[in-house]
């Protein structure tokens, strides 16, 4: 078996010019809506990384997301410089094939996770918190400036790549949007050290889809009661899931968010706002107890414009020393969070977190099903591609 080093130059030569290999990528014209397509793209080299830090990695699973969906729509979404296409999928699984010489962090074999936002340049980008960037200009993969996952293989920094044990495997797919949940959680207790002694016991999910429902698993395994508002009748799947949780799942059909289920459940130490919908921002505003913490997560790309009533909104948060916070991305550190939760959930709540993988496509070539699937299909919780078999 050739070594380690002897292989990377083995790459090298073969660089990504004419002739070499080649491999499949989910990719869209951005800009242009409705382009998703296959297309063949030079398989990438360890030697494109500097200083040896190459980590390769075959694609095993990808998730996709409503990112994905307004990223065809040419609603979201840049190409990289130099590139007329971007290739999609920001949620990514897999497992490293290569690595260069000077990496130590990590070995052929492991299972991964790569982040999703690059750093930029302002002070928040330099010392890793490059989810916090001040830039106006940001980069993700797969979603902005910079290639993503849904394609055979990767190639990045082992700064951005995250090692998954092999007990998450069946499930490490749903690490990224989990970060989501796990940055805006650990913030939300951040900022909360500001009152020196807060206890929180309820806290109230906004949203019963994907990251709802992890956020009411990452509430419900720091302990405490949670309460899960959505738009569907329960019950059904969703609902099912939040009550094996042992939290409460409530229909703003019958109960909306500021009936008789706040006065009941509320008013809420910590909520968390993942609908999609910005009018909930201010009901769940009114719901928040004295002392709370509201966290936003909602992408909400339109401009709708609604009717609030702003001297009571105002004056409970001044009098009840309030607090809301937007949240989006996570860095490496809320990656390495989201692997022990992950962990903590496996053993508090067996086969829970395989429920949520609702509906796999086979194939990247299967392209057209994936976002069929993710554009229509009832009851998805997340649809993801099985890009390649774990042999
Ligand atoms: C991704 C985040 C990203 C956000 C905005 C979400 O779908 O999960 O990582 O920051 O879109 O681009
Ligand atoms: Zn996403």
């Amino acid at each position: 078996m050739p070594t380690t080093a002897s292989v990377t130059k083995l790459q090298a030569g073969s660089g990504m010019n004419a002739g070499s290999a080649t491999m499949k990528a989910i990719a869209v014209i951005p800009g242009q809506p409705n382009t998703m397509h296959v297309r063949d793209i030079g398989r990438p080299t360890l030697d494109q990384i500097p200083g040896g830090r190459g980590v390769l990695v075959k694609v095993l699973r990808v998730g996709v997301d409503g990112t994905d969906k307004e990223i065809n729509a040419a609603e979201y979404g840049a190409a990289p410089p130099g590139f007329d296409y971007l290739i999609t999928g920001h949620e990514s699984f897999g497992r490293v094939v290569e690595v260069g010489p000077s990496v130590s962090e990590l070995a052929v074999g492991d299972y991964v996770v790569a982040t999703v936002r690059r750093p930029g340049s302002s002070i928040y980008d330099q010392i890793g918190t490059y989810d916090m960037t001040t830039d106006d200009l940001y980069y993700e993969r797969g979603i902005n400036l910079r290639h993503g996952y849904l394609s055979e293989y990767y190639l990045d920094d082992p700064e951005y790549i995250v090692k998954v044990p092999p007990g998450l495997k069946d499930v490490a797919v749903l690490l990224e949007p989990t970060t989501v949940v796990e940055k805006g959680i650990a913030q939300a207790y951040e900022i909360q050290r500001r009152l020196r002694v807060w206890r929180p016991r309820k806290a109230a999910v906004m949203g019963a889809g994907t990251i709802g429902l992890l956020a009411a698993l990452v509430l419900r395994l720091r302990g405490l009661e949670v309460t899960v508002f959505g738009r569907t009748a329960a019950p059904y799947l969703n609902s099912d899931l939040i009550e094996e949780l042992g939290a409460r799942y409530e229909s703003t059909v019958t109960s909306p968010i500021l009936g008789e289920s706040c006065r009941r459940h509320g008013p809420f130490d910590v909520i968390f706002e993942a609908t999609g919908a910005s009018s909930v921002v201010f009901e769940s505003m009114r719901a928040l107890a004295k002392n709370g913490v509201l966290v936003l997560s909602s992408v909400t790309g339109g401009d709708k414009t609604i009717q609030v009533p702003a001297d009571r909104i105002n004056l409970e948060f001044v009098l009840g020393n309030k607090v809301m916070v937007g949240t989006v991305n996570a860095n490496r550190e809320y990656f390495e969070l989201g692997v022990k939760d992950m962990a903590h959930a496996e053993s508090q709540y067996p086969g829970w977190l395989q429920r949520l993988l609702t509906h796999p496509v086979k194939g990247l070539e299967n392209w057209k099903l994936l976002l069929d699937t993710l554009t229509t299909a009832k009851g998805a919780i997340k649809v993801y591609c099985e890009v390649a078999e774990d042999r």
